[in-house]
């Protein structure tokens, strides 16, 4: 395919940086930018059903994001659950399915619930899908592949010597979700921050200085037309 042919990316990750800062701006307090923030979610499907992207992931809350204050986590927590509760209608009727990655289980009870319920009402709808990722931590998702492959082996049923990538990346989270095309991240950082480490190794990267709650169609459509026109030539000579 020559690259101005380029078809858009088929899975976009975005980390939804700057809401903290967002609020700042604004004298308000940080709960608000994460509510701003969570808004922009809603229009961020709508955006990526627009342009044919069918995989969306959101970097929501990382393993390091424990590290807050308690009143931002808990504040946090009740933002997706009442996020899963007002969104899941919309989700079924646009026929969007609906998945975690990370370590879920050791959310809050409550929002372990409603990410579960909604999970499950949108199994069976594949044309579009969104991943959220939290609790997520790029290292813990490694971490726990290799422990899953471990008791294989020490089960007996999986000879280390057949312990290769595709071996290793069915163990991941979301096995048979394909890896991030491209991925943006808002407000201006240059890292990774723990996200995706394995999924991204060959995604191209679009930095916006936008904070989060600011990110716009317009800029949406912006890091899409980048991505584009880059060349990706996954170690090779094109
Ligand atoms: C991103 O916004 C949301 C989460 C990490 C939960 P931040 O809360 O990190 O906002 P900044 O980076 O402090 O502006
Ligand atoms: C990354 O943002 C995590 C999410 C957006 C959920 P952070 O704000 O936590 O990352 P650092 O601390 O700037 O690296
Ligand atoms: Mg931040």
């Amino acid at each position: 395919m020559g690259e101005s042919e380029r078809s858009v990316p088929r899975h976009v990750a975005i980390i939804m940086d700057g809401n903290g800062r967002w609020a700042a701006r604004r004298g308000l307090p940080r709960v608000e930018g994460h509510i701003a923030g969570a808004e922009k979610v809603k229009d961020l499907l709508r955006y990526a059903k627009e342009f044919g992207v069918e995989y969306l992931t959101l970097y929501a809350f990382s393993t390091e994001n424990w590290k807050r204050p308690k009143e931002e986590v808990d504040a946090l927590m009740e933002l997706l659950s009442r996020f899963i509760g007002e969104y899941l209608e919309e989700m079924k009727k646009e026929e969007v399915r609906f998945l975690v990655t990370g370590r879920m289980d050791a959310l809050p009870e409550r929002a372990v619930q409603d990410l579960k319920r909604a999970i499950a009402e949108t199994a069976e709808f594949r044309g579009h899908t969104l991943i959220v990722a939290l609790n997520y931590g790029g290292r813990a998702e490694i971490v726990d592949a290799a422990r899953k492959i471990a008791e294989e082996a020490r089960a007996g049923t999986l000879d280390p010597a057949r312990i290769d990538e595709p071996l290793f990346a069915r163990h991941l989270y979301l096995p048979e979700i394909p890896d991030p095309d491209l991925m943006i991240r808002t407000s201006g950082e240059l890292r990774l921050s723990n996200f995706l480490l394995w999924e991204l190794s060959y995604a191209e990267f679009y930095v916006t200085e936008t904070f989060w709650p600011d990110f716009s169609r317009e800029e949406f459509q912006k890091a899409i037309e980048a991505y584009t026109k880059r060349n990706r030539r996954f170690g090779g000579r094109k």
